[in-house]
C-alpha cells in the first residue's frame, strides 16, 4: 500500500468512526484518536521526513487535505448532534406560547329556562317570586287544601312520605304540588296578595312519555278586595300569548280541584299532531294539552286564614314546568328531561 493509499484509508476509516460517534465524549476520543499524539494521522505526518522530497510533496499534500476534511467532517458531526440534542428536549418541553384549549360552555338546562321565562311573564304582571318547602306537612299539602284524609281526591297526588313526623303525629311528604305555598302565604301575608311560587314536586306515579315522579311546578295565588274569574282569565290568557305566541290557540274548561270554585283547566292545542291523530304519542288524539289548573281561591281558605270572604276573593293557578318546556321546544318525552344527556340537552 502506498503512502497515498494508506492516507485515504485511512479518511475513510476516520469518516466511518465519526459518522457513529454519538456524544461529545466519542468526538473528543475520536479527536485524539485521529489528530492526537498517537493519532492516525499524526503518524503519517510525522513520517513526511523520511521520505525523499518529490514523495514527500506529494504525500504531505494529500495528508493536508485529508486533515483539513476531517476537521471539517467532525466541526459538522458536532453541529448535527447538538441540533439532534435540542429538538430531543424540545419534544418533551412545555411550549407556553401555545394558545390555551378553550373551555366548553354550558347553558342553562331548558327547565331553567322556561322557569325563569314563566317567573318574568308573572313579575311584569304583578307577581313577585316566592318559594316554600320542599318537605311538607300533610297539613299544608292537603288538609288546609281542603283535602282531608280518605278523600278520593288524595289519590290523585300519591306521594313520599317520611318516616319522621312533628310533634308524633304531623305526617311529612314530599309535596305533591306548589299549592301548600297557597296557604303558607295567606297566614303570613296580609292583601293584596300576588306571587308566584316556583318549586320541585314529587308523586309516586308511573313514567311515561308524559308523567315523571318529580316535577317542576309555578304556583299563582291572587288575593284582594274584588277579583273575579275574569281577572284569572286575562291573566291566564295573557301568560299563553306571551309564552306561546298569537299562533297558538288556548282552551279554558270546567275542572275540579277541592281548593278553587270554580276550578277551571288550561289547555294548549297539541303541536306535535293536527289534533286528530289517535296515535300521537303527545296528545294520544285529544289535540289538546293541558298546562295548568286553576280556579277562584275557596271561600273556606279565605276564611281559614282570617279574611272575610265576603270581602276578599282571589284566584290560584298551577302549571308544570317541564309540561310548557316540551311544548315550547317540541320535546315528545319528558323522560329526556333528567336523563342528564349533553347530546339531549346542548340542543336548547
Ligand atoms: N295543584 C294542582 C296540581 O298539582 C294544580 C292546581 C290546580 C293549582 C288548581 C291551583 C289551582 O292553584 O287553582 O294538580
Amino acid at each position: 500500500m502506498t503512502a497515498i493509499e494508506q492516507i485515504a484509508a485511512i479518511e475513510a476509516d476516520a469518516r466511518a468512526t465519526l459518522a457513529a460517534a454519538g456524544g461529545e465524549g466519542a468526538l473528543a476520543a475520536w479527536q485524539s484518536g485521529v489528530f492526537g499524539k498517537g493519532g492516525s494521522l499524526t503518524a503519517i505526518l510525522r513520517g513526511l521526513g523520511a521520505l525523499a522530497p518529490e514523495e514527500r510533496k506529494a504525500v504531505g499534500a494529500a495528508a493536508n487535505l485529508a486533515k483539513q476534511a476531517l476537521e471539517a467532517a467532525l466541526a459538522e458531526r458536532r453541529e448535527t448532534l447538538k441540533a439532534a440534542s435540542l429538538a430531543a428536549s424540545a419534544a418533551d418541553a412545555l411550549d407556553v406560547t401555545l394558545p390555551g384549549r378553550p373551555l366548553r360552555r354550558g347553558r342553562l338546562h331548558p327547565v331553567t329556562q322556561v322557569r325563569r321565562e314563566i317567573l318574568d311573564i308573572f313579575a311584569r304582571l304583578g307577581f313577585a317570586t316566592v318559594e316554600g318547602p320542599e318537605v311538607e306537612l300533610d297539613e299544608y299539602n292537603f288538609g288546609r287544601l281542603r283535602i282531608p284524609e280518605h278523600h278520593p281526591a288524595r289519590d290523585r297526588w300519591d306521594t313520599f312520605w317520611l318516616d319522621e313526623e312533628v310533634d308524633g303525629r304531623q305526617p311529612l311528604l314530599l309535596r305533591t304540588h306548589t299549592s301548600p305555598m297557597q296557604i303558607r302565604h295567606i297566614d303570613t301575608h296580609e292583601p293584596p296578595i300576588r306571587v308566584a311560587v316556583p318549586g320541585r314536586c314529587y308523586r309516586y306515579e308511573a313514567t311515561d312519555a308524559t308523567h315523571e315522579w318529580m316535577l317542576e311546578q309555578v304556583e299563582l295565588l291572587a288575593i284582594d278586595e274584588g277579583l273575579s274569574l275574569a281577572n284569572l282569565k286575562g291573566t291566564l290568557q295573557e301568560f299563553a300569548r306571551q309564552m306561546f305566541g298569537p299562533e297558538r290557540r288556548v282552551l279554558m274548561r270546567n275542572s275540579y280541584f277541592p281548593f278553587v270554585e270554580p276550578g277551571v283547566e288550561l289547555a294548549v292545542d297539541c303541536f306535535a299532531c293536527p289534533g286528530d291523530n289517535p296515535a300521537c304519542p303527545v296528545c294520544r288524539g285529544a289535540g289538546w294539552l293541558e298546562i295548568m289548573g286553576a280556579g277562584m281561591v275557596h271561600p273556606e281558605i279565605i276564611a281559614a286564614a282570617g279574611y272575610d270572604p265576603a270581602r276578599y276573593t282571589g284566584f290560584a293557578a298551577g302549571m308544570g314546568v317541564e309540561r310548557i318546556t316540551m311544548l315550547k321546544f317540541g320535546i315528545t318525552d319528558i323522560r329526556d328531561l333528567h336523563a342528564n344527556d349533553l347530546r339531549f340537552l346542548s340542543q336548547f
